[in-house]
């Protein structure tokens, strides 16, 4: 493993890199090579982005990113794979259609996906000057809880949130439960990952345990890392955003009033948001962006247009309707396993 020791990272000096790129829609598929490796199909439905070698089974030990022959994401160099849950808009009726997903603002003409982040400080923060280490070949994590159907569940995780949007630029306010109203320019979720790193694990059983939060506030508020995950990484964070615009017409939203989005498992409570990542950069892509003056536009790195971008695509490999209306949600998780889910 090629780790930086924590020592020679304070040497290098401070620059201004914050990645912010489109990646568009690789596939849809019913696959999870991180949670259910070599399962087809995986439990529920995912938009997958990034290298073309994703595959029901990427073993870490084959550098299987470095197969790729295109990427759907802006930087040609970046052959990581970036997933999330599916969202459906269940209608009064019972039936479920599939929400798709729209470019963020200033990425029109790219096909879905979704708008991923490399920070070495808070957003909002300009200077972006502190050092931060990249991820390593066979890298991967997960965040967040399939399981999860309460606020306090959901709290455990810090930053998985839903921001419903009244234009495309509206940021705020976020909340950990889906919108309880029509957002007029669609639904955006935000998936931040942890950002310290044992320094030794690519992975952990649970695809958690290798990375934590900060030890209190957050990567944002410069929160330290915790001496049992020292290494400070980049604050890796996806902007998904779901055109609900077209099921804003609320005769078809639920009788009793609550909301009709649920996650292609069938949460309708949003707590259950939550994120894969399997990093695949080409060679020190990756560090040497970070440590290198970028402020979104990256000249140290290549990049492509969208046409290339959208033209790399691999073919579904569960066969199975998702854009028609359905009366059950891919992997069968019908209104009762649902109900019951919830009520038991
Ligand atoms: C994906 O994995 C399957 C099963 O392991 C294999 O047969 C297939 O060739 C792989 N596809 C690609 C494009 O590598
Ligand atoms: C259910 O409602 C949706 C939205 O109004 C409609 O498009 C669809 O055709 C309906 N399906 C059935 C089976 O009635």
């Amino acid at each position: 493993m090629k780790a930086l020791t924590v020592a020679a990272l304070a040497l290098v000096a401070p620059v201004t890199a914050l990645l912010r790129f489109p990646c568009a829609q690789l596939v849809i598929d019913r696959l999870d090579p991180l949670v259910t490796p070599g399962q087809a199909p995986s439990p529920h439905l995912h938009q997958i982005l990034g290298g073309d070698s994703f595959n029901v089974t990427m073993d870490p030990e084959k550098d299987m990113p470095g197969e790729s022959t295109c990427t759907s994401c802006q930087f040609s160099e970046d052959f990581s794979n970036y997933w999330t849950a599916i969202l459906y808009f269940k209608a009064r009726n019972g039936t479920y259609k599939r929400v798709r997903q729209i470019p963020n603002s200033g990425f029109e003409g790219v096909n879905g996906g979704m708008t991923v982040y490399y920070m070495q400080d808070g957003l909002y923060n300009f200077q972006q000057t502190s050092k931060v280490q990249g991820f390593q070949p066979g890298f991967r994590m997960f965040i967040g809880d399939v399981n999860a159907r309460t606020k306090e569940e959901a709290e455990r995780f810090r930053q998985l949130t839903f921001t419903c949007l009244d234009n495309i630029n509206t940021r705020d306010p976020q909340t950990l439960d889906f919108p309880s109203e029509p957002c007029r320019a669609g639904i955006m979720t935000a998936v931040r990952f942890p950002t310290c790193w044992d320094g030794v694990n690519l992975d952990s059983p649970d695809h958690m345990a290798h990375m934590s939060y900060p030890e209190f506030g957050s990567f944002e508020s410069g929160g330290p890392c915790p001496a049992s995950h020292p290494v400070r990484m980049g604050q890796l964070f996806y902007e998904v955003i779901w055109d609900t615009a077209p099921f804003n017409n609320k005769d078809d939203w639920p009788e009793d009033g609550s909301q009709p989005f649920v996650w292609s498992f069938g949460d309708a409570t949003g707590y259950a948001n939550h994120g894969d990542y399997l990093f695949g950069w080409k060679d020190d892509a990756l560090q040497r962006a970070l440590d290198s003056p970028c402020y979104i536009n990256c000249p140290t790195l290549e990049t492509q247009d969208a046409a290339a971008m959208n033209a790399c695509t691999v073919p579904r490999v569960v066969e199975e309707e998702i854009d028609d209306w359905v009366e059950d949600l891919p992997g069968g998780h019908s209104a009762e396993y649902i109900k019951k889910r919830w009520t038991d």
